[in-house]
């Protein structure tokens, strides 16, 4: 563990070394040597990963972060008074702009305390934290920068006055896992909430697949920025030759799966180099590097994924075009 911040209002843990960040050379020895080739969405997010995601949230096709913002807006009241919680901790807290809108909200209620981002992105994190110390007074934060897949046991204990806390993981993210994984990383999550605890969890929801697919495929291309971006990371983290502009962006919506892919489709023949694991990767034309996958939800699902992994759904909330759903659950 490294300590990256401490002040009387900050203290920022890191617990990614900087050879191993996040596990990549792993995850890529393990996903380019597959005969369906494949890197986990997690390496988007460098300090460019992070920047190229603030501006998709803002694109006219990006739905999902403004109608997660207006339902929280319009329930953050109802979800702290609820839970009387003085406590966030966030997971894969990025920017923290959602944050600040519960924050907001148990600061009026008098019951606000602390918050505790967890993210793999070092600058988001600590830029978030200065911003927020400084909005509301009574804050304090303790950031943890690493994996939410490793280090959710480093996340710090609740309250010593057991007070309650909300554990969020918003912006959809859960869709990120395939559902096994999904449920099983709902349960090590659970593992973190007392008897009177929440988890609020945000879920993009099955629609129109017109507009799902609009979302992941901007006119601006800013999605495609992003999605190459995880080449720019291999090649910077792992001395590795992509050239990215050689692939493609793709964004479909799998309707078997009900869940929305990325991938990285190779323009033409190319033989990649990464220097760092002495690896030599081909790519045939056409050939496909899946990035993400981005579940879509109903509330049965949603249901189902709770309860087998040991919560239940107390709230649901949604818009009135029924875009996005924010869940609040407790233990079973
Ligand atoms: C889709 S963004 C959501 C950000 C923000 N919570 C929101 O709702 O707008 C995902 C965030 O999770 C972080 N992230 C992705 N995978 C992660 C992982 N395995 N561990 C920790 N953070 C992760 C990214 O750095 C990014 O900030």
């Amino acid at each position: 563990m490294r300590t990256v911040a401490s002040s009387p209002e900050i203290r920022i843990d890191s617990y990614l070394s900087a050879g191993e960040e996040r596990s990549l050379a792993y995850d890529v020895l393990d996903g380019l040597t597959r005969p369906f080739k494949e890197i986990p969405p997690k390496h988007f997010y460098d300090a460019r990963g992070s920047e190229l995601f603030e501006r998709i949230c803002e694109l006219p096709e990006y739905y999902p972060t403004r109608t997660e913002r207006e339902i929280l807006s319009a329930r953050a009241q109802d979800i702290v008074r609820c839970s009387g919680a003085g406590e966030l901790v966030e997971l894969g807290s990025g920017s923290a702009e959602k944050a600040r809108i519960l924050l907001g909200a148990m600061s009026a209620a008098g019951t606000l305390r602390r918050y505790v981002p967890l993210d793999v992105s070092e600058s988001a994190l600590e830029a978030a934290a200065l911003e927020l110390v400084d909005e509301f007074d009574e804050l304090t934060v303790h950031g943890v920068i690493g994996d939410f897949e490793r280090h959710l046991d480093r996340v710090p204990r609740g309250p010593a006055d057991g007070a309650s806390r909300i554990v969020a993981l918003l912006g959809g993210t859960i869709g990120n896992f395939p559902p096994g994984t999904r449920r099983r990383m709902l349960r090590q999550i659970g593992a973190l909430l007392g008897p009177e605890d929440r988890l609020l969890l945000g879920t993009d929801l099955v629609k129109n697949p017109a507009v799902l697919e609009a979302a992941y495929d901007d006119s601006q291309g800013v999605t495609a920025e992003f999605n190459r971006n995880v080449l720019h990371v291999i090649n910077r983290e792992l001395e590795a030759d992509f050239a990215p502009e050689a692939f493609e962006h793709i964004a479909f919506y799998d309707r078997e799966h009900e869940w929305v892919e990325m991938r990285l489709r190779a323009r033409r023949p190319c033989t990649v180099w990464v220097a760092a694991l002495g690896l030599r990767v081909q790519f045939a034309a056409g050939e496909e590097l899946r990035t993400e996958i981005s579940a879509k939800f109903t509330r049965a699902r949603v249901e189902d994924d709770f309860r087998a992994a040991g919560l239940r759904l107390e709230c649901w909330y949604t818009d009135s075009d029924q875009l996005f759903a924010l869940s609040l659950a407790r233990r079973l």
